[in-house]
């Protein structure tokens, strides 16, 4: 028998009612009714560039024939313009996803130690623990560190050992994002040390401001592209990995999609580039606004509140300890109600028990609905 690997597992705990999380996923996938902020997807995208170029590509049977394996270098270049990168490489990928485990596979040895946040994104975790011995998860849930990972947090953790930084930003699940100033100190320690950061910019659209780690640390930076989140293009699974032509040399030379990436997502891909400029400010509107709505709601909850607002993401959480209520329980009630959101437990493994999160990436119909259904859900759990 082949015994499963032992890596870092991400909290894949099916909710309640459902043998395996791929049956619920399958199951709300399927209703049509369910209001979705459990994932961090945009729904809000309504112009037709995206899925006409999609439509075209169909039509026209060229998904018959393999793409360049890297890319078509269209969408590489479109993909380095909207960065504002110069001198950087680019692959595309099927999915930021697939670019973080490139970037582990690629840089770690068993030996080095990486740096990551919890609450976090945990397939970083996983993936890196993959090819490190040493995966070290910073907590970073308190308001002292503005709920980030900062340059003094990565100081205190580091050693001699330490490889790899990983930086979400905005950090799913609070959104969380850094100043200039915070990547000009991360450059630095990368640079000083000769160590590399991971930048996980897939919810940079959503940001107030956003900085690259590349324009600091060029040498030193893999950035991990996602068309998932602004673009609405998740199910499409495609994204990129960017470096120095040296770091991308090397990822060839690890590379799994030997065959290229999905032709019709690159049609999409391009097109959403092309386009960004006619819809953007709609769905950042509309998710800025939708925030408040969310806002509104916790506030008029006793022992309740959002650790960071506004949020730089398309998602946040919401604290419920004060509250007594389990968020376990919470994202199981709004589930009856046909409302999919998530228990901490899914970002964290230290403060599962703290908090839900919820993308409001959707109609603002929809918040609205959260809103009412989860001050119901509050007087309903909490305890007496
Ligand atoms: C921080 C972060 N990186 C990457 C991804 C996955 O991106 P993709 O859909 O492009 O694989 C997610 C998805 O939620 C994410 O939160």
């Amino acid at each position: 028998m082949i015994s499963p690997k032992k890596y870092a597992k991400a909290a894949k705990i099916p909710p309640k009612g459902f043998k395996t999380t791929n049956e619920f996923f399958d199951h709300v996938f399927k209703d049509k009714e369910i209001i979705w902020m459990g994932q961090n997807t945009n729904h809000l995208y309504e112009d037709t560039p995206i899925r006409d170029a999609m439509i075209n590509c169909i039509n026209s049977k060229e998904y018959c024939k393999y793409p360049p394996p890297e890319g078509f270098p269209e969408l590489k270049q479109l993909i380095l313009e909207d960065l504002g990168l110069k001198g950087f490489d680019i692959l595309i990928t099927a999915g930021g996803t697939e670019s973080l485990h490139l970037c582990m596979n690629d840089v770690l040895e068993p030996e080095n130690s990486v740096i990551t946040c919890d609450p976090g994104y945990l397939i970083i975790d996983n993936f890196a623990s993959r090819f490190s011995d040493n995966v070290i998860s910073v907590p970073i849930y308190n308001e002292d560190c503005g709920y980030k990972l900062t340059p003094k947090l990565v100081k205190e953790y580091m050693d001699e050992n330490t490889k790899l930084i990983s930086l979400i930003d905005p950090l799913n699940p609070l959104g969380s994002s850094y100043t200039k100033e915070e990547m000009e100190e991360f450059a630095k320690i990368a640079i000083e040390n000769d160590i590399y950061l991971l930048h996980d910019i897939t919810y940079r659209e959503f940001a107030r401001e956003h900085h690259l780690a590349a324009n600091f640390a060029p040498n030193h930076t893999i950035t991990i592209y996602s068309f998932s989140k602004i673009f609405g293009m998740a199910g499409l699974r495609i994204g990129a990995i960017i470096g120095i032509p040296e770091i991308i040399k090397s990822v060839r030379s690890i590379l799994i999609n030997d065959l290229g990436t999905n032709v019709i997502s690159q049609a999409g891909a391009i097109a959403a580039l092309k386009s960004k400029n006619q819809w953007i400010d709609h769905i950042k509107n509309t998710t800025r606004n939708n925030q408040k709505i969310i806002k509104d709601a916790v506030d008029q909850v006793e022992g309740a509140f959002i650790p960071v607002y506004p949020s730089d993401g398309n998602m946040l959480a919401i604290d419920l300890k004060g509250t007594g209520i389990d968020p376990q329980d919470m994202t199981d009630y709004m589930l009856e109600q046909n409302v999919f959101i998530r228990q901490g437990s899914y970002t964290s493994k230290l403060y599962g028990d703290r908090y839900i999160r919820l993308s409001f990436s959707v109609p603002e119909e929809h918040v609205k609905i959260f809103a009412e259904k989860f001050l119901e859900a509050v007087d309903v759990l909490r305890p007496i």
